[in-house]
């Protein structure tokens, strides 16, 4: 199941934004609010998640967690490891991790929702992340992205049927000088317009 789609909308989205601002501050302020929560509200908290065993897909993950000693405050490098692990972070990954470290899982779905780097669905061989924050917009980003939307047919958000190319629209990669700014494949892409992406995608998917 999709990720964004099988969690608890309401949930989440009451959660959001205080999970996503508690990310940029410290470790244990994350660590405390958490704890909080899950006191809060007890149905909040992931449950259900296969045990790991020693066929468990997720041996990446338990070697981080255990070299980070299972901190809460080690959230984000634990994502990092599973995403690198996996490609993506699915809702049974979300989950394992938000068993294992005890916090409620619309927490950890927050703080991997709230960072562009992290990819919540199977991404293609190729991803391109076209900012849209204010800056960007301003500066037409938004020309870019329907250009690349319509010529490789695949809306924001989704990858090419033939899983090429993933289209995926990110909030403000705080560096606006460079606006209109898109990262492809990782490498950052200053001042960009419509027709210098998609050369740059055609540039890409050509190899
Ligand atoms: S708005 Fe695009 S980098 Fe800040």
């Amino acid at each position: 199941m999709d990720a964004e789609n099988g969690l608890n909308k309401g949930l989440v989205d009451t959660n959001r934004e205080a999970g996503a601002t508690s990310a940029k501050g410290t470790g244990a302020a994350l660590k405390c609010e958490a704890e909080s929560r899950a006191k809060v509200d007890p149905r909040n908290t992931a449950a259900g998640a296969a045990p790991a065993g020693p066929d468990s897909p997720y041996i990446q993950v338990d070697r981080a967690l255990k070299r980070c000693q299972y901190s809460q405050d080690a959230l984000i490098e634990i994502l990092h490891t599973a995403q690198e692990t996996f490609g993506f972070l699915s809702e049974d990954t979300m989950t394992y991790i938000a068993r294992e470290l005890k916090l409620p899982l619309s927490w950890v779905y927050g703080v991997a929702s709230f960072y562009h780097h992290f990819n919540l669905k199977p991404q293609g061989e190729h991803s391109c992340n076209i900012c849209m924050g204010t800056a960007c917009f301003v500066k037409r980003a938004g020309e870019i992205v329907e250009t690349l939307e319509r010529e490789f047919r695949v809306k924001a958000g989704d990858t090419t049927v033939d899983g090429k190319l993933s289209i995926n629209i990110v909030r403000c990669l705080g560096n606006c000088g460079l606006a209109p700014m898109v990262i492809m494949d990782g490498k950052v892409h200053a001042r960009q317009t419509a027709e210098s992406m998609l050369e740059e995608c055609r540039k890409v998917l050509k190899g």
